[in-house]
């Protein structure tokens, strides 16, 4: 479980990151999404949580292509941040901010913050600028 495993950050990124409101818009059936809570949560981020039955028209208003999609979707600060996605990619994004709309780390792939389960590939995770996709980080 990747939840308690210690980021690659460094001290001075965590002070950074700590206290930054994240909106969480999560479904009420959705464990994994809890857990991605815990996660944040655990970093210092100011969690709110707006339970949903369907995303879909927010994920449609962000402008979050299908084949990027997950379970939740984060809002932090002017971007989106779709899915799993771990607190260094989320640590580059606020720290470079580049002119996009957010990242995503589409599906939900085993070991992720807050998915079961162990790294069975490195995390491919996307920029989307006006719905075009490039590849913004790979994890190893
Ligand atoms: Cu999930
Ligand atoms: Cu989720």
């Amino acid at each position: 479980m990747s939840l308690t495993a210690t980021p690659d950050l460094s001290p001075e990124a965590r002070e950074a990151l700590a206290g930054t409101a994240v909106t969480l818009y999560s479904t009420p059936t959705c464990g994994c999404c809890r857990e991605y809570t815990a996660y944040l949560d655990e970093l210092g981020f100011q969690v709110e949580t707006e339970w949903m039955e369907d995303l879909t028209p927010v994920k449609d208003d962000l402008g979050i292509p299908e084949e990027m999609r997950s379970c939740h979707t984060a809002v932090i600060e002017e971007y989106f941040v779709e899915g799993h996605v771990p607190v260094e990619a989320i640590w580059r994004l606020l720290d470079e901010r580049p002119a996009i709309d957010g990242i995503a780390l589409p599906g939900m792939p085993s070991g992720s913050p807050g998915m079961i389960g162990d790294k069975e590939e490195p995390f491919v995770i996307y920029s989307v600028v006006d719905g075009k996709v490039e590849e913004f980080v790979t994890m190893p």
